[in-house]
């Protein structure tokens, strides 16, 4: 395995970080997952949009041009046996003397992998998923896509102990998101989600999702959604990179809907890949040098 750490690609093994990387001590960094069809990153200048805010709301120097994180990306990209991947890459405040106050003069580190891309297989598309519920106890910063992600492990294992897909998180009787991905409802026809605030990850797929939505004149509305609204749902998704749209028909063993994915959403299922091939069959990388 190819990976790139702090400008070169080099073989997994020969890659190694100081045990004082505040990745390491404090998980003080933050990182994206692009997914990568057919060769072809997808949405990559809004996952570099939202690493570049990510560093400006942590204060960690952005150690490259948007140029410059794309020339790396595709060298790592084409340093792959394997055409869809998940190029997953953090940046973390550097190697320090373990203090909490910043280091004057980090430098920080980069580090990039592309694993092949998994996607839910196309029988559990069209069955659907489970999912549990939890209180989401994590901190107040959502919007950050911060590698510091104990809150989402805990809550993550919740649903991986009961062998379902995803963990949906209720703060103060709301709907926020779910472990690793967005959450959207369906409602007499009405797709529904809560906006973007510091509660919830400012999701890539959730704006392809609301595009689509718009582009399509499929009814959609930002909203606060209650727990009883989430549960009361004809139809429950869950939106992310890696898992595109999935939907949920059962939560906390009891059925969403009628227990099998709805009409809405296997209309924005075949939207979404549509949209998804047309990207790949234009095949285009955004210029290196713009
Ligand atoms: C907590 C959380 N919310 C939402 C998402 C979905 O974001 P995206 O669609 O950009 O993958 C993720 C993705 O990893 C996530 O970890």
């Amino acid at each position: 395995m190819t990976v790139f750490l702090n400008g070169k690609l080099l073989p997994a093994e020969q890659a190694s970080v100081s045990v004082l990387d505040r990745g390491f001590i404090f998980g003080d960094g933050v990182y994206e997952l692009v997914p990568v069809y057919s060769r072809v990153p997808f949405r990559l200048d809004e996952h570099l949009a939202r690493l570049e805010r990510s560093l400006g709301e942590t204060k960690i120097r952005n150690p490259y041009s948007r140029a410059q994180w794309r020339s790396h990306l595709y060298r790592l990209v084409d340093a792959q046996a394997f055409d869809d991947q998940g190029v997953y890459f953090q940046v973390t405040r550097g190697v320090a003397k373990r203090d909490h106050a910043f280091p004057k003069d980090g430098e920080p580190t980069v580090f990039m992998m592309s694993n092949p891309l998994v996607n839910p297989p196309q029988a559990q598309v069209e069955k659907g998923a489970s999912a549990v519920s939890a209180q989401d106890n994590r901190w107040l910063r959502c919007d950050i896509k911060s590698i510091s992600l104990i809150g989402n492990c805990l809550l993550r294992q919740l649903s991986a102990e009961a062998g379902a897909a995803e963990t949906i998180l209720i703060r103060d009787g709301k709907l926020t998101e779910a472990s690793a991905s967005n959450v959207f409802i369906v409602k007499r026809g009405v797709i529904q989600s809560p906006p973007k605030t510091n509660l919830i990850l400012p999701g890539i797929t959730y704006d392809v999702v609301v595009e689509l939505a718009r582009a399509n004149a499929l009814p959609l509305e930002f909203r606060d959604v209650s727990e009883a609204e989430l549960r009361a749902a004809d139809e429950v998704w869950v939106t992310s990179s890696s898992k595109e749209i999935l939907a949920i028909v059962e939560l906390d063993g009891k059925r969403i809907g009628d227990a099998r994915p709805g009409p809405v959403f296997r209309r924005m299922y075949e939207l979404y890949q549509e949209f998804k091939q047309k990207v790949m069959r234009a095949g285009k990388r955004e210029a290196v040098s713009a």
